[in-house]
């Protein structure tokens, strides 16, 4: 569909929803989504609920380090500009996704060994992308993954080969000073029930605090399942506020298969529907009661319908992990999800 058509349907749609039971609306913290934009290009239902939805927005893909480079050495800013064209458009607020990560290094650039080369290659990406936005993006996930699971000790990543632990100060402080206003974040999967994980991470944000790191907040991602112990959430949510960071749920959806469990429902039950809905009142009302007002960065949904969800699209997975259907219908997790947020 021709992008001046497909606002005119959206306009047309919007026109016809209630706003008031927007998730957004109900609360005072930042309610986000991640999307790709091409994936809802051609969906005028899903531009509809993520314009309706959320006022908050995370660039999927198309601020990766390997998407603004492709296979060439030269930026290419198309994707990203379009992207913050979109939130600007809908007054949605941006937050980057991701400086450094190990899975987004662009092919060309792994084939570079000389460290002082690298060096000089990342850090200046880092100094003209933080600073080509310093209107546009609120905060940004600087350092993404940089711990290994179960293990308490730092990824064997491409950057932790050539660096050591130093690219991650390094990585914190070029931001800051490219735009000394956006508010920083570390971001990881699994601190949520990986106690040793967790307090790596913890051990890592102590040591660059200490040092006068410029970090300002945690990303919890939360791909999570039904399963999730809520203890260990709950501790991990404390320990996170006790030491006055910023806490963002950065990538929830909820499984009803786990790892553990991964062939439970075959398909997607009422009784599974319940439990879903259950976790995700849990996980929002847990965060909104232990995380204290000034602390909460928000919570954004990595998608927000079963339809273009990661977890089927690229871990090929059989599971319904968001609050939208495949036929972009709300099901019982947004319930859970918006009673939490309005009570
Ligand atoms: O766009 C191309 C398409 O042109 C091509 O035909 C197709 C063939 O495989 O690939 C498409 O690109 C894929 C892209 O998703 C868009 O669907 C990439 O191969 C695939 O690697 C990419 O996966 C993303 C993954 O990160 C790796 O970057 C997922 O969408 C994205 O949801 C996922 O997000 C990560 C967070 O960044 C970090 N935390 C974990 C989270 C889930 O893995």
């Amino acid at each position: 569909m021709k992008r001046s058509l497909l606002i005119i349907a959206i306009i047309a749609f919007a026109g016809c929803a209630s706003v008031k039971e927007s998730l957004y609306q109900t609360t005072n913290v930042y309610v986000g989504s991640a999307i790709s934009l091409n994936t809802i290009e051609h969906d005028t239902a899903a531009m509809h609920a993520l314009i309706t939805e959320f006022n908050s927005i995370t660039s999927e893909n198309a601020m990766k380090m390997n998407s603004m480079y492709g296979d060439s050495s030269h930026i290419n800013w198309a994707a990203a500009d379009n992207y913050i064209d979109f939130a600007k458009r809908y007054h949605l607020r941006m937050h980057g996704h991701t400086l450094i990560w190990h899975e987004s290094v662009p092919a060309w650039l792994r084939k570079i060994s000389n460290k002082s080369i690298v060096d000089s290659l990342v850090f200046n990406y880092i100094k003209l992308f933080v600073s080509h936005y310093k209107q546009d993006v609120y905060g940004w996930d600087v350092v993404n993954e940089a711990i290994s699971d179960s293990l308490g000790t730092y990824r064997k990543s491409f950057w932790y080969n050539l660096f050591g632990t130093t690219y991650i100060e390094k990585a914190f402080r070029v931001a800051n000073e490219s735009n000394p206003n956006a508010l920083l974040f570390y971001n990881d999967y699994g601190i949520e029930n990986d106690t040793i994980k967790l307090k790596a991470v913890l051990n890592m944000i102590d040591s660059l605090t200490a040092r006068n790191v410029p970090i300002h907040g945690i990303g919890m991602q939360m791909h999570i399942s039904i399963d999730m112990d809520m203890n260990l959430y709950k501790h991990a949510l404390s320990e996170f506020v006790k030491r006055g960071l910023l806490v963002h749920i950065s990538e929830l959806d909820i499984c009803v298969n786990s790892n553990k469990n991964k062939d439970r429902f075959k398909h997607f039950s009422h009784h599974a529907a319940k439990l879903q809905k259950d976790k995700y009142y849990e996980v929002v009302k847990t965060y909104l009661d232990i995380v204290p007002r000034n602390q909460q960065y928000g919570i954004t949904l990595w998608g927000f319908s079963d339809a273009h969800t990661w977890i089927v699209n690229y871990c090929k997975l059989l599971d319904w992990p968001c609050i939208y259907d495949d036929r972009m219908k709300r099901k019982p997790a947004y319930y859970g999800m918006w009673k939490a947020l309005s009570e």
